[in-house]
């Protein structure tokens, strides 16, 4: 029987770094002695909550105005101590802590707000108020106004897809063509579902790729996948110089996850694609990879804690974009290291409180995202807690083995990894000495 690490000793190592690395720029605190919402609350969640907590949108209340505020304070006090809000459960002291897409609080905001509720809420002077921020009315296309465009170039869509008010888990595989007939290179990906009762019942999409290149099927299993969405995921940008490929022909196949929701909701999954002019060929090309801890097969007991590991080889050189933690209902924490060829170990992420409902992929900052030599592995590992101390686990006295159920499990990272030759890969890497390089 394996013994069960605990992971942030596991991490100790790259913990000491880290704090080495931040002490001596540590700023000074600047949370003010007596906040008031006006003036310091205010400004936080406008940055931080309003995208979801507004008005006709994904969260439960609107976070506007202190009359809305006001009554959930208790509440906002619990999720943002233990920093369930906003959603991001990256451990802060563990591996790469620069994110394109962090949206957590800074530990300033966050005291700032805990202090603000522990003094009663103080309201302050209007006069401080800062302008109220204009959200669009829909849903909107994340990055159509970014390009300077109303729409993305082309968007697909799933079938719709009608689920039952009351019913097992439903998955639609019905595959879409993409109606290209050129080869076109992608530069931005978002996918959401088209209607925003259907977020309800949408719990995952997954666009997998079919296509032939140079006369062939394009290889199968983990380079064929194109897109996934989850709730509480925005959409994928590439990086500079960096695309993924579409070949005439090419074909959509879903895997569009569905769950009950109380009511009968239709809904289907569309998919905005943004090319690069034509023309335009971007040097590299990102694939999304899909990097187990477990595949296949896993065993966890009632009432216990479990752990599962999986050693995966890097076939090139490397850079690694983008992690996202997949798991289910007993999900609890995972764990994604790179062991070198010389055997050097560094942890690059760690989400240690796991949470089913926010599958969100953490976007590596462009001067840490890891550059790894050919041969690196990647070793996930994944915790599971099945007992009732996991608040989501529906039945801890259950076996539960690996499955597509929200009731099974499953154990893996998906890594969007750019693979780069040897040439391209040293000029990478001095351009990231020129970028990490301490300032004269
Ligand atoms: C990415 C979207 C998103 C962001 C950003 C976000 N929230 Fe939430 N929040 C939600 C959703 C969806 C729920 C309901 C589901 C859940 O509890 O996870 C929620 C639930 C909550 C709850 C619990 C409500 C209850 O029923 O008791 C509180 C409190 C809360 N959010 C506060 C905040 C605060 C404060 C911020 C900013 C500092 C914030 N949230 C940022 C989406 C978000």
């Amino acid at each position: 029987m394996r013994r069960l690490l605990n992971p942030r000793m596991m991490v100790a190592g790259a913990i000491a770094l880290f704090a080495l690395g931040s002490s001596s720029t540590a700023a000074a605190s600047e949370v003010p002695a007596a906040p008031t919402f006006t003036k310091d609350v205010a400004p936080i969640f406008q940055a931080k909550c309003e995208a979801c907590h507004r008005p006709d949108s994904m969260a439960p209340m609107s976070l506007k105005t202190f009359a809305e505020v006001r009554p959930w304070a208790r509440s906002i006090r619990a999720r943002v101590a233990d920093r369930q809000m906003p959603p991001w459960q990256i451990d802060r002291g563990v591996g790469i802590q620069k994110f394109k897409n962090d949206r957590s609080l800074t530990d300033d905001e966050r005291l700032t707000v805990l202090k603000w509720i522990d003094s009663g809420v103080p309201q302050g002077d209007p006069k401080d108020l800062p302008p109220p921020v204009s959200w669009p009315d829909d849903q909107g296309w994340n990055f159509a106004a970014q390009f300077g465009q109303k729409e993305p170039d082309l968007i697909v869509k799933s079938e719709p897809f009608t689920m039952p008010a009351m019913g097992q888990d439903a998955w639609d595989h019905r595959p879409t063509l993409s109606g290209v007939t050129e080869p076109r290179w992608v530069r931005a990906i978002e996918i959401r579902p088209t209607t925003v009762k259907g977020r309800r019942i949408t719990h995952h999409a997954i666009a997998y790729l079919e296509q032939e290149e140079n006369g062939k099927p394009m290889p199968g299993g983990l380079g064929a996948l194109f897109m996934e969405w989850a709730v509480g995921k925005q959409g994928e940008l590439m990086r500079p110089d960096t695309g993924k490929l579409l070949m005439p022909g090419a074909k959509f196949r879903w895997d569009v996850h569905y769950s009950q929701a109380g009511e009968e909701i239709t809904s289907q999954v569309e998919m905005g694609i943004y090319f690069y002019p034509k023309g335009e060929e971007p040097k590299y090309r990102t694939m999304l990879s899909l990097v187990p801890a477990a595949l296949g097969t896993m065993d966890i007991r009632p009432n216990s804690l479990s752990l599962a590991e999986g050693f995966t080889v890097l076939r090139d050189n490397a850079r690694i974009e983008s992690f996202q933690p997949h798991m289910h209902l007993r999900g609890k924490a995972m764990l994604v290291e790179a062991i070198s060829p010389t055997g050097q170990k560094q942890a690059l992420s760690y989400v240690n409180d796991f949470n089913f409902n926010w599958m969100t992929t953490y976007v590596y900052a462009d001067d840490v995202a890891p550059l790894l030599p050919k041969g690196t592995i990647l070793k996930v590992t994944a915790w599971h807690d099945n007992t009732a101390a996991k608040e989501s686990n529906p039945d801890p006295n259950q076996w539960v083995g690996w499955g597509d159920r929200t009731v099974d499990e499953m154990a893996h990272a998906w890594i969007n990894i750019v693979y780069i030759k040897d040439e391209d890969f040293k000029v990478e890497q001095e351009k990231r000495r020129a970028m990490t390089m301490p300032q004269q």
